[in-house]
């Protein structure tokens, strides 16, 4: 079984396709914090990020690991920690100029479909319904306004000590969505058979509870 859930920034999908995956114990596979993990080995060695071929030399013997954790999964480069590296606004505001880069994305969408090959799974991003598994059984598009989307980021941040003010956070969540819609290779757009729910009003409950309704066994 394979749930798709692709949308923009901080629409709502790793919250929801980490709650669905537990509910229905399936693996949960976070494609975002692929691309983030390759954004921090660049930034870490100093790559030029539009040095694609010098990213692949790199990115070929990179060790990518999602490791279960008590506060939820940890993300290891090469056995090293970088959980909270891969959430950092220089990590956030370079992400889209890696993740537009067509051989990167070859490299990781390979990874990504053999995880999926072993597991029944629930796997966001922007391109999972659209390239990565378009076979899969259920695909939702999640999307929620901009501003709702920063509020979000907002809370999460000042947990963590990131004190960015909502109307940047709003101009870069618009900037990334930009960047993310018009790249040439694999942009987010939502696929045909994809459920669309927006998120702007609704609580995390419901939206787990209407995507869990769309997967077959478990609608009656
Ligand atoms: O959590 P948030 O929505 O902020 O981002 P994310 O899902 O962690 O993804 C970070 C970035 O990786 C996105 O802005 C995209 O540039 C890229 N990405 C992608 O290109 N394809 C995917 N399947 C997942 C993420
Ligand atoms: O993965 P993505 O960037 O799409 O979003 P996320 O990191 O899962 O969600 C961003 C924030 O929105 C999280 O703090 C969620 O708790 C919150 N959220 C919410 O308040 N209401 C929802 N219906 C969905 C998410």
């Amino acid at each position: 079984m394979q749930i798709a859930i692709d949308g923009p920034a901080g629409s709502g999908k790793s919250t929801i396709a980490k709650l669905v995956a537990h509910k229905l114990g399936y693996i949960y596979c976070d494609t975002g914090a692929m691309y983030r993990t390759v954004t921090v080995m660049a930034l870490r060695l100093g790559i030029d990020l539009g040095d694609e071929a010098a990213i692949m030399d790199q990115l070929k013997q990179l060790d990518i690991r999602f490791v279960p954790s008590a506060d939820g999964q940890k993300v290891l480069m090469n056995g090293t920690d970088v959980t909270l590296a891969i959430r950092q606004p220089e990590t956030t505001n370079n992400v889209s100029q890696v993740s537009a880069l067509p051989k990167v994305r070859e490299d990781l969408v390979q990874r990504q479909r053999d995880i999926a090959a072993q597991n029944d799974i629930v796997m966001d991003g922007r391109d999972i319904g659209t390239t990565v598994l378009p076979n899969a059984e259920v695909k939702v598009f999640m999307i929620a306004s901009v501003e709702a989307r920063a509020i979000r980021r907002h809370k999460e941040n000042v947990e963590k000590g990131i004190m960015t003010p909502i109307a940047k956070l709003e101009e870069e969540i618009a900037e990334r969505d930009r960047k993310d819609s018009t790249r040439a290779v694999s942009p987010l757009r939502k696929a045909e058979d994809a459920v669309e729910i927006d998120s702007t009003k609704m609580t995390i409950d419901e939206e787990v509870a209407e995507i869990i309704a769309l997967v077959p066994k478990h609608s009656a």
